[in-house]
């Protein structure tokens, strides 16, 4: 069993149902929807093939929601426009006419507020870099430094410099109440800044039958500094490296990774390494060294989830590269892992409980630890605290709370019954499912962590079993 989950982005090249299938087959835990080219209907039918192919199998498939956040784009740009360094080029705002082929507009009016003479403005993930030469009313001059084509809603990085767009843009406010009412098991923020910015989706998220769990994009100089209390807000980090390594020194890349990855394990949130893992898969069939490096590292730093983006909407090895993912995990988690005392300070009264229980399963070589849970919770601190040797099976009541656990390390979630009198009864038909989906054997030791309401309590309770 992978303990590393995988997510994959669906797109052009992955988003028929068949296509889907095969990624589930071949080890996708989590799909990720991203909003910045996604129209409602594209949502509401992947979804709706995502859940059917997930149910055929019966295995947990999670679904996350990936907004656009206060980005800034350019509009529309007929042909693409060639820049070679030296040359002059002026982006305009509100509808102000520019020389054609010299000039775009943005959709960030304020933009000639915010920048100032000899700031950088980074397009297409810092392909192309400008330096602004004259600040007008209603555009910005600059020279182009380096050279590229410039073609329609294109990302413009502006690193350092203050964005005054709202944490959840109109489009964000549209593309969320579309989340909720489809039932995404997870909504991603771009480009947070503070712990205040989640607090607003939650606000949104609070009104809805549905409850997603709220994942930070760390992808912002601002993100960075205010990184602990971001961690403690958020349900699940991500590190968003394609965006971050543009908004700080790329060479600052790799210790936010660490530090991030590190203050989340500690704190007991899963993290997400995400962005230009396989990137070169896009279009060749085998990675790079330095890529398979790159996904072992993060394996090695323990991260909850690998992503791709890129590789598997617009890649033309799709399926290749949740192989490599797959084989990579499993070898270096095989090996051992590198920084294996960084688990969770478990602090509370039931996260103490699924401590000793951890101790204890290691301490016994248990083959796994049970854990009955009914909002999940039980299983996500199991999960933080990184049992080595014990495999983790979350049993749920529901396939909601199940899909929710898609992208913790180490879970799986399988749904059965709960009998709330007989708690008792409920244990021994989940362990007899277990043992008939093969995931448990005669004669294995298990030790289980039930978190039933029994009598209107919720009783948490540890014991050791042999099947
Ligand atoms: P994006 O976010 O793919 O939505 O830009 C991820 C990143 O920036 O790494
Ligand atoms: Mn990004």
């Amino acid at each position: 069993m992978r303990r590393t989950r995988i997510i994959a982005t669906l797109g052009p090249a992955t988003d028929s149902p068949e296509m889907i299938g095969r990624l589930i087959d071949a080890g996708m835990n989590v799909a990720r929807l991203n909003m910045s080219h996604s129209t409602a209907e594209w949502v509401h039918r992947v979804i709706h093939d995502i859940r059917a192919e997930a149910r055929r199998r019966n295995v947990s498939v999670g679904i996350m929601m990936d907004t656009q956040g206060p980005s800034i784009r350019t509009g529309n740009v007929p042909n693409p426009i060639d820049l070679k360094p030296g040359e002059k080029f002026t982006f305009t705002v509100g509808g102000e006419q520019g020389e054609p082929g010299r000039s775009v507009d943005v959709n960030y009016e304020n933009i000639v507020n915010d920048l100032n003479i000899g700031d950088m403005v980074l397009v297409d993930n810092g392909e192309i870099r400008l330096r602004v030469s004259g600040k007008y009313e209603r555009k910005i001059e600059c020279e182009v430094l380096t050279p590229g084509k410039l073609g329609s809603h294109r990302h413009i990085n502006l690193p350092g410099v203050k964005i005054s767009l709202p944490a959840l843009t109109p489009k964000d406010l549209e593309d969320v109440q579309l989340g909720l009412e489809a039932g995404v098991d997870f909504i991603a923020l771009s480009f947070v800044r503070e712990a205040k910015d989640l607090r607003q989706l939650r606000y949104h998220i609070a009104s809805s039958k549905f409850k997603p769990l709220v994942i930070a994009k760390i992808e912002h100089q601002l993100a960075v500094n205010n990184l602990l209390e971001i961690i403690r807000e958020a349900d699940i980090i991500m590190v968003a490296r394609g965006d971050l390594g543009v908004e700080c020194p790329y060479e600052e890349l790799p210790i936010i990774q660490r530090r991030a990855v590190k203050q989340c394990l500690q704190v007991g949130r899963p993290v997400i390494v995400a962005t230009h893992m396989l990137e070169s898969m896009i279009g060749n069939p085998m990675p790079t060294r330095a890529e398979i490096t790159d996904v072992a590292n993060a394996v090695f730093e323990q991260a909850d989830a690998i992503m791709l983006s890129g590789e598997t909407t617009v890649g033309r090895y799709p399926l290749q590269c949740l192989e490599v993912f797959d084989k990579i995990a499993r070898r270096i988690e095989r090996s051992g892992g590198a920084n294996y005392h960084d688990r969770a300070e478990l602090t509370s009264p039931r996260q103490k409980l699924v401590k000793s229980a951890v101790v204890m399963a290691e301490d016994l070589k248990a083959a796994a630890i049970v854990v009955f849970t009914i909002r999940g919770n039980m299983a996500r601190h199991t999960a933080s605290m990184r049992p080595r040797h014990s495999r983790i099976y979350a049993v749920c009541e529901s396939r909601v709370i199940a899909d929710s656990l898609s992208l913790n390390w180490g879970v799986r979630a399988v749904v059965c019954p709960f009998n709330h009198e007989l708690p008792e009864k409920t244990i021994s038909s989940a362990l007899r499912a277990l043992v008939t989906a093969g995931l448990l054997k005669t004669g294995e030791v298990v030790v289980i962590i039930s978190s039933i309401s029994a009598e209107e309590q919720i009783v948490d309770a540890v014991q050791m079993r042999k099947i």
